[in-house]
């Protein structure tokens, strides 16, 4: 494990990290999903965390045994039609829907110099941080449209870690799915899950809440 002294930068996922939107992407998920007959179960919510939109369709159709009962044009209609859903129920986001601790967190890294960027697979992400209020804490945020493959493939953390211009050495990656801890991991960055720590059983450091991730547990953590 990387030394404490070591760490340059931070790069966030944010739906389930900075943002409490995993919540809407659920009620949006769930709505579609048994609409078209597939029976919603508490494993199936939790392997969509991380997972891009026409891949968590895929993965919902796969569910319910109907990967091959949509064409392409169908999933590309009922993907918009989760994503309309999901966007009025962002459209009242507030600065108060950041999530426990992330803000006095963002505010400490800012005053010791640390660098940061968002590997989120939303391509919501923009409007979100800025509903947040969030936006002007970050460096860059990658452009998920831009990816070849989305998580657990490393390519979205590398991207987040180029951003910042700091080696993967440097690079505490902050996660809450299985998949993005898988990413981090893979671009060799030091992975922090955030939430049930045998869901999350790959990542480097554990924190049940994002309300428990400060700069001084992670320095106790990572000596
Ligand atoms: C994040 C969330 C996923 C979501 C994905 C795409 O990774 O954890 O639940 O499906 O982003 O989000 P979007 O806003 O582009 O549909
Ligand atoms: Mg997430």
């Amino acid at each position: 494990m990387v030394k404490f002294s070591e760490i340059k930068g931070f790069t966030f996922d944010m739906d389930g990290v900075l943002a409490d939107t995993a919540k809407f992407h659920t009620v949006a998920w769930r709505q579609l999903a048994e609409k078209l007959g597939v029976t919603w179960n508490d494993d199936l919510q939790e392997r969509l965390k991380g997972i891009d939109r026409m891949g968590s369709l895929n993965m919902i159709l796969a569910e319910g045994n109907l990967e091959n009962q949509y064409s392409q044009e169908q999933k590309e209609a009922l993907a918009a039609e989760k994503n309309d859903n999901y966007r009025q129920l962002i459209s009242t986001l507030t600065p108060s829907d950041v999530l426990p601790g992330m803000q006095a967190f963002l505010d400490s890294l800012k005053a010791n110099g640390y660098l940061m960027s968002v590997a989120s697979a939303s391509k919501n992400a923009p409007f979100i941080l800025d509903k947040l209020g969030l936006a002007d804490y970050f460096v860059g945020v990658v452009d998920p449209a831009s990816l070849h493959a989305g998580k657990p493939d490393p390519e979205i953390f590398v991207r987040a870690g180029e951003l910042l211009k700091l080696a993967p050495e440097q690079l505490i990656g902050l996660e809450d799915s299985a998949a993005g801890i898988q990413s981090i991991n893979g671009a060799g960055q030091t992975s922090l899950g955030i939430g049930n720590p045998q869901v999350l059983s790959e990542a480097d450091l554990n924190f049940e809440s994002t309300a428990e991730v400060t700069l001084a547990a992670i320095q106790a953590k990572l000596g």
